[in-house]
């Protein structure tokens, strides 16, 4: 990290700690700052699509259960894989049954919860790649085995997107992804440059975009600034903030 960068997270920290000061939270949990902003001005709104998609994936997410991936989570975890609504890992279950998926991109693996919830029901020959910038095993917590990349149904890829020069060298496979969730680093930045590097793709299918983290400070902008067909879908996801956003490359839908 850049020494401007870690001076701006240092700044953004110590205003953070100033405004919780000054107006304390009403309620006594952990929580984070975010605002709500009037729908009349945002750049989308949902289409007909996104609708019944989410329909769709949350009658399929309240029936789901993924208690085989919850039991691989180590004591310490923060991540509840069967929390619904409040976590977003049956919807991203659930968003895998209705779309039936080839080809699934993830940005960032961490202990793997995600991955594993991804991979759950996807139909043959379909594939998960997560991509992260540190090796799945080098997770002391992770909830990955060696066993789950075997069938090459889940690929881990190290590299960072962000970067132009790894960007580029994946290009045919995020062009061809039917449905990418995008969980890191969610600095607003990374967020931004990927929408304009999947916007210059030539030959892209239409896809599903699912952004984590929407309700946090440093997504509230991009998020807002997405003009392409959009739908907060916080309340059956992540309670961080889940969107969904039907990517289409040129603004023209291709169908998903
Ligand atoms: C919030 S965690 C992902 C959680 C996971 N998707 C889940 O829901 O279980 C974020 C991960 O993104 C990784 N990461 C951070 N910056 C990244 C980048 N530019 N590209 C890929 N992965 C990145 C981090 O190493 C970390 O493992």
């Amino acid at each position: 990290m850049s020494i401007a960068r870690k001076l701006r997270e240092k700044i953004d920290h110590a205003i953070i700690r100033f405004a919780r000061r000054l107006e304390p939270s009403p309620v006594d949990a952990y929580g984070e700052r975010t605002m709500m902003y009037v729908p009349q001005a945002d750049s989308s709104q949902p289409n007909a699509f996104l609708l019944d998609l989410a329909l769709r994936a949350i009658e399929q997410a309240r029936d789901i259960s993924l208690s085989e991936i919850s039991a691989r989570r180590k004591p310490t975890a923060t991540d509840y894989p069967d929390l619904w609504p409040g976590e977003h890992y049956r919807l991203l279950a659930a968003l895998i049954l209705v779309l039936r998926p080839l080809t699934v991109v993830e940005i960032g693996t961490y202990h793997g919860l995600s991955a594993l919830a991804l991979t759950k029901f996807l139909p043959a020959p379909g594939r998960v790649f997560t991509f992260d910038i540190i090796p799945w095993s080098e997770f002391p917590d992770t909830c990955l085995r060696k066993e789950d990349f075997l069938d090459g149904r889940l690929i881990q890829i190290l590299g960072n997107l962000g970067d132009k020069v790894v960007f580029d060298a994946h290009h045919e496979l995020l062009a061809k992804a039917d449905l990418i969730f995008l969980d890191a680093p969610k600095d607003g930045v990374f967020e931004r440059e990927f929408l304009g590097g999947l916007a210059k793709l030539g030959d892209a299918r239409s896809k599903i975009l699912v952004f984590d983290d929407i309700r946090t400070w440093k997504m509230l902008a991009i998020w807002r600034e997405i003009t392409l067909p959009k739908l907060d879908l916080t309340s059956f996801g992540h309670w961080t903030g889940t969107g969904l956003v039907h990517w289409t490359n040129g603004g023209c839908s291709q169908g998903s």
